[in-house]
């Protein structure tokens, strides 16, 4: 008999979501927002410093660049609220260009705590931009800065990083879809993604020389060892990076090298895993420029202006709702 340990909310959706992604038919997979604990934030951080994962600086270059250019675009007070901000620093050169003439607010959105914590401390010397983060799911807290928006002012939302890329087609749209519903006509969208490139350069981002992404992917198993009184051995798990022609998407896995029972007592679960059977992590979509824009216009912003890196293929992209 299984044990199930006393579980706090979060804990037993995590509980409930591995038990359905290992016992379901077919492909396993486990979803990718847990990858996101104390220790892969760190992981992830050290991703965004590879030579190989040159996102990241794509991403900085560009807002570094350009930041007062886009806010000027956006005219008068405004509010910044970035959906998975992570350590905060992507969203410093747009802060201090929007803080250059009246004080403002940031609203970062995280369900990582650590994360949350990280952006603060990174943040805490811009003297103009006082700092109030949400520790939810991106809508829930988008819903809640609206809630708090003071007549005349506009909302600018950041979504950098190609996140909007982990969700599958055409979730994303829906996604930008639900954020346009929460948004007034005049608010704007900054909406970083990164774009198509060859392909052994993308496996390269996604399976670096010294594991670090490996080291990302397996902490998941390790995460459901410690949080959930799973028996995983790690060392019998592998990561996969693959590209999806279908989909234009690169898709993490974890691969098992043998046959094995897996015990995930605070689930009340068990599953077999056969030798070479993944579980699927993350999807990471890739897109074209044109593409994006379609996509805004189907959500209902329109797109402003964009933005695209010279080293590394990704565009900064400025949508106003309509
Ligand atoms: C957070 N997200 C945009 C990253 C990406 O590139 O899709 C997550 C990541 N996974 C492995 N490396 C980076």
């Amino acid at each position: 008999m299984l044990t199930n340990p006393i579980l706090t909310e979060a804990s037993a959706q995590f509980a409930a979501d591995v038990r359905r992604g290992l016992t379901q038919v077919g492909q396993k997979e486990l979803p990718s927002k847990y990858l996101y604990d104390a220790l892969g934030s760190r992981l992830f951080e050290a991703i965004c410093e590879l030579d190989e994962y040159a996102l990241t600086r794509a991403d900085e270059r560009l807002l570094r660049g350009n930041a007062r250019e886009m806010v000027a675009r956006i005219p008068g007070p405004m509010v910044v609220a970035e959906l998975g901000s992570g350590n905060g620093r992507k969203a410093r050169w747009i802060l201090e260009a929007v803080s250059r003439n009246r004080p403002t607010s940031y609203y970062p959105i995280e369900i990582s705590p650590t994360a949350l914590a990280m952006c603060r401390r990174e943040l805490a010397d811009i003297e103009a931009v006082s700092v109030v983060g949400f520790e939810r799911e991106y809508l829930d807290g988008l819903l809640e800065v609206a809630s708090r928006r003071q007549p005349g002012r506009r909302i600018l939302v950041l979504f950098l990083g190609s996140t909007i890329g982990n969700f599958d087609r055409p979730a994303d749209v829906h996604f930008l879809r639900e954020v346009r519903r929460i948004l007034q006509p005049g608010d704007a969208l900054l909406l970083g993604t990164d774009l198509e490139k060859p392909i052994d350069q993308l496996i390269r981002a996604y399976d670096d020389p010294l594991g670090i992404t490996a080291a990302f992917n397996l902490n998941l198993l390790a995460r459901i060892n410690r949080e959930l009184d799973a028996d995983f051995i790690i060392e019998q798990f592998e990561h996969e990076a693959r590209f999806n022609f279908d989909t234009r998407s690169i898709e993490m896995h974890i691969r098992s090298t043998r046959d094995q029972i897996v015990t995930v007592g605070g689930a009340g679960m068990s599953a077999p895993i056969l030798e070479n059977e993944t579980i699927w992590t993350e999807s990471c979509h890739k897109y074209t420029v044109d593409e994006v824009t379609a996509m805004a216009a189907t959500a209902d912003f329109y797109c402003d202006a964009q933005w695209v890196d010279d080293q590394w293929p990704f565009a900064e992209s400025l949508l106003v709702a309509e």
